[in-house]
């Protein structure tokens, strides 16, 4: 069965953990597309050329997951031919058969429109740099600014801008435990499988 669930929100916000533990729950496959962004910023050299001989061991690269590693992402997701170079995969990967999960910030509106089921994950900026901060440590405002400075142009570029797609449930994880998020995203998610099979 096509199933694709497209899981869209800002930096540090718990898309990853909601995504992984959705695939798990329901045996999908799952993308974390911002890993494509990254490897395309790592890699240096001309983005667009890098983004179109992107391959599986670029996404192995030591250091992806690094705030300079997710800040050079944003700035190489900006430019339409870098995105355009990465949607065909990424639509192949959603559309798999046995179903598939994505997280990113233009998966319900963009790359997936037709998405069974479509959730927006957010949190205050506050609480996502705290987030992050525990992760990564270091010097707490410069998380807080990394984490606006990204919000600031993830949502504002023109091509494919961050944002809740109409028909979006949208999870604000600010005052929830992640466990209460997960557990909010898999009853979404089963509830519309189940519609799905009621139907068939
Ligand atoms: O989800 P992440 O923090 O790993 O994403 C890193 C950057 O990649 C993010 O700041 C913007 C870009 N990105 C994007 O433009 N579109 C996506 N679907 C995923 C990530």
């Amino acid at each position: 069965m096509r199933f694709t669930v497209a899981i869209d929100g800002p930096a540090a916000a718990g898309k990853g953990t909601i995504a992984r533990a959705v695939a798990a729950e329901f045996g999908l496959a799952h993308l974390d597309t911002g890993l494509l962004y990254r490897a395309v910023g790592a890699k240096g050299g001309d983005p667009v050329q890098a983004a179109k001989e992107l391959t599986a061991a670029d996404l192995e690269r030591p250091g992806l997951r690094s705030l300079e590693a997710g800040q050079a992402a944003s700035k190489v997701a900006v430019i339409p031919e870098v995105r355009a170079a990465l949607a065909a995969f990424q639509r192949r990967f959603a559309r798999q058969p046995g179903g598939a999960v994505l997280d990113g910030r233009d998966i319900g509106t963009v790359i997936c429109p037709e998405a069974e089921v479509k959730l927006y994950v957010t949190a205050s900026p506050e609480m996502r740099a705290h987030r992050r901060w525990l992760e990564v440590g270091g010097d707490k405002a410069r998380v807080l600014a990394e984490v606006r400075e990204r919000d600031a142009r993830d949502s504002g570029r023109a091509d494919s801008p961050l944002k809740a797609a109409a028909d979006a449930l949208v999870l604000d994880t600010s005052e929830m435990s992640i466990a209460d998020a997960v557990a909010a995203a898999i009853a979404a998610v089963r509830a519309r499988r189940q519609g799905l099979t009621t139907l068939a």
